[in-house]
């Protein structure tokens, strides 16, 4: 389904649940990240693009009174009902709508008053697959919000909302890479991010002759477990032994001359942080240069990385990785890796265009045969960031 076709289809379903037409549509991408994973709160930088998947919510005032906002979301989970005349605070962890509600506190605090209202949330972004599900919710409710209360935030000021959104609502202690591409995105570019001083830069990817495939392992990633606030917490550790402020002041020679200072596992840990922001700088010029080859060669070894330095792979991960690359170049795959924060979730490969249906044929079959597990398999181009359809 495209994103118009979308936005209707949440319309119908705004009428089915409510009766009547909705007022506003808003919708924001979820994304891949190219390279430089586990690099944002480290200051680094970061590729990733937005895709042709999407969060959308239509809305409409809620009648006339009430101080509620009720959200449902179309999986039939029980509807989010936020009661505007009292405090908000998170609910239990895990519950899906403390994201938006985190968004909703996000406006609140800043002064903005906010309607009541009905909303029906409907989403192609697979859940907890790697590719932000929770980013574009935040980001389609704040962009939601910005069309109803007429406030447009500014899209820094935006990101940064919702990642606290994340923080405080949803107990994830993410950094900042999918806020900023779920409301930046560009069409045909992907993101260069330098999440020290958030300046961004789009790289054009136009090249029709290569192609993005994505694999989803169908093996839910998890987050919130606790695995992804203690690398954070271990590369806070490898800086202090560095004595720098975060690892974007180290580098390679650094680290080798203060190796003795760092435990074993701070020291892996750095080691790849520290390589994969310069892997990162090099995939966005080898992009820039349509060296895909080069590209692919730098995507293999930050998987490398995040498997045997950083930890934060899983078999079935390593698995089309592994198959990927014995397709290799006479295949049609210049390079794979896993992308998103890991444990799970989804592989991003860099393919010849003309053979995505051959590659993506081997991929599932072997990875079947391997694990067991049907993946899902798809191809998108850079989209744009988040957008409101309606208004
Ligand atoms: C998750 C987080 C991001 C980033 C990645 C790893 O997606 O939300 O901020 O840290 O993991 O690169």
């Amino acid at each position: 389904m495209n994103l118009q076709e979308l936005g209707k289809h949440t319309a119908d379903e705004f009428r089915k649940a409510y009766g009547r037409d909705p007022q506003w549509i808003a919708a924001a991408p979820g994304r891949v990240n190219v390279i430089g994973e586990h690099t944002d709160y480290n200051e680094g930088f970061v590729f990733p693009m937005a895709i042709e998947r999407y969060t959308v919510l239509a809305a409409g005032p809620a009648a006339a009174g009430s101080s509620q906002i009720q959200i449902r979301d179309g999986a039939g989970a029980p509807p989010a009902l936020i009661d505007l005349s009292k405090p908000l605070k998170p609910a239990p962890k895990g519950t899906w709508y403390n994201y938006p509600m985190g968004v909703i506190a996000g406006f609140i605090d800043r002064g903005i008053r906010l309607p009541a209202f009905d909303a029906v949330l409907t989403s192609t972004v697979p859940m907890g697959g790697g590719l932000s599900s929770s980013a574009a919710l935040e980001v389609s409710t704040a962009t939601l919000l910005e069309a109803m209360t007429g406030r447009v935030l500014d899209p820094v000021e935006k990101a940064l909302l919702c990642q606290k959104a994340e923080h405080e609502y949803a107990g994830m202690p993410c950094g900042i890479m999918d806020q900023f591409i779920s409301v930046m995105g560009r069409e045909n570019h992907i993101l260069l991010l330098d999440c020290r001083s958030r300046e961004t830069q789009l790289v054009p990817m136009n090249d029709s002759s290569v192609a993005l495939l994505i694999t989803n392992t169908n093996v839910k990633h998890e987050l919130t477990g606790g695995e992804y606030a203690k690398r954070r917490a271990q590369c806070e550790e490898a800086a202090r032994g560095l004595g720098v402020k975060s690892l974007r002041e180290a580098d390679a020679r650094m680290l080798e001359q203060n190796r003795a200072k760092l435990s074993d596992l701070a020291y892996r840990r750095a080691k790849h942080v520290i390589g994969e922001i310069e892997r990162t700088l090099h995939a966005a010029e080898g992009v820039r240069a349509s060296n895909w080859t080069t590209v692919g060669q730098l995507m293999y070894a930050s998987h490398a990385s995040l498997r045997d330095d950083y930890e934060v792979s899983c078999p079935e991960l390593d698995a089309v990785v592994d198959i990927a690359g014995k397709l290799g170049l006479p295949g049609g795959v210049y390079g794979c890796r896993m992308t998103g924060g890991g444990f799970g979730g989804c592989t991003v490969a860099l393919v010849q265009a003309g053979k995505v249906d051959s590659i993506s044929k081997v991929v599932a079959s072997e990875y079947e045969k391997r694990t067991g597990i049907k993946p899902t398999l798809f191809v998108s181009r850079p989209a744009a960031g988040a957008t409101v359809l309606k208004t």
